[in-house]
């Protein structure tokens, strides 16, 4: 056990942990920081999808260790003074969600893809998204919100 400083959010969190822990077990176990979900915990379902620096990883296939000195963004991240980001907004207007587990992972993925590649073309979506499951099975809404959030934005829908 040792203490690690992460940067989530913007903010510095002193967090109590082994190395070996996933970084998503010391955010919902540790930092309460839930909107991050557990699903398969195998990497196959990207529930548990982050932003490194940018980078959308899966936070159960990343130890924190590796996630110390990165910039880490969380769901809890990206609404700035109750506003949302242009994907989450996306998310909602397109009705993107059923049961809502997949969802912060979706966000969190289309984030990172539309700051790399802010106008996707359709196939460029199902693509790049295509790492994360929604077991409803409401991809076709999940595609029409990025693309709604790809055209909302100058900067693409990320912030
Ligand atoms: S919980 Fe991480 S990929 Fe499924
Ligand atoms: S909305 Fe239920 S898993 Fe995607």
């Amino acid at each position: 056990m040792s203490t690690l400083v992460l940067n989530i959010n913007g903010a510095k969190m002193p967090v109590d942990a082994p190395g070996d822990e996933t970084l998503l077990s010391v955010l919902r176990n540790r930092l309460a920081l839930t909107g991050t979900k557990y699903g398969c915990g195998e990497g196959e379902c990207g529930a548990c999808t982050v932003l490194l620096d940018g980078k959308a990883v899966k936070s159960c296939q990343t130890l924190v260790s590796e996630a110390a000195g990165a910039k880490i963004t969380t769901v809890e991240g990206l609404e700035q003074n109750g506003r949302l980001t242009p994907v989450q907004q996306a998310f909602v207007d397109a009705g993107a969600y059923q049961c809502g587990f997949c969802t912060s992972g979706m966000v969190m993925r289309a984030t990172a893809l539309l700051a790399a590649t802010p106008r996707p073309t359709q196939a460029e979506i199902v693509a790049r998204m295509n790492g994360n499951v929604c077991r409803c099975g409401t991809y076709p809404r999940i595609v029409d919100a990025v693309q709604r959030a790809s055209m909302s934005s100058t900067k693409g829908g990320a912030r």
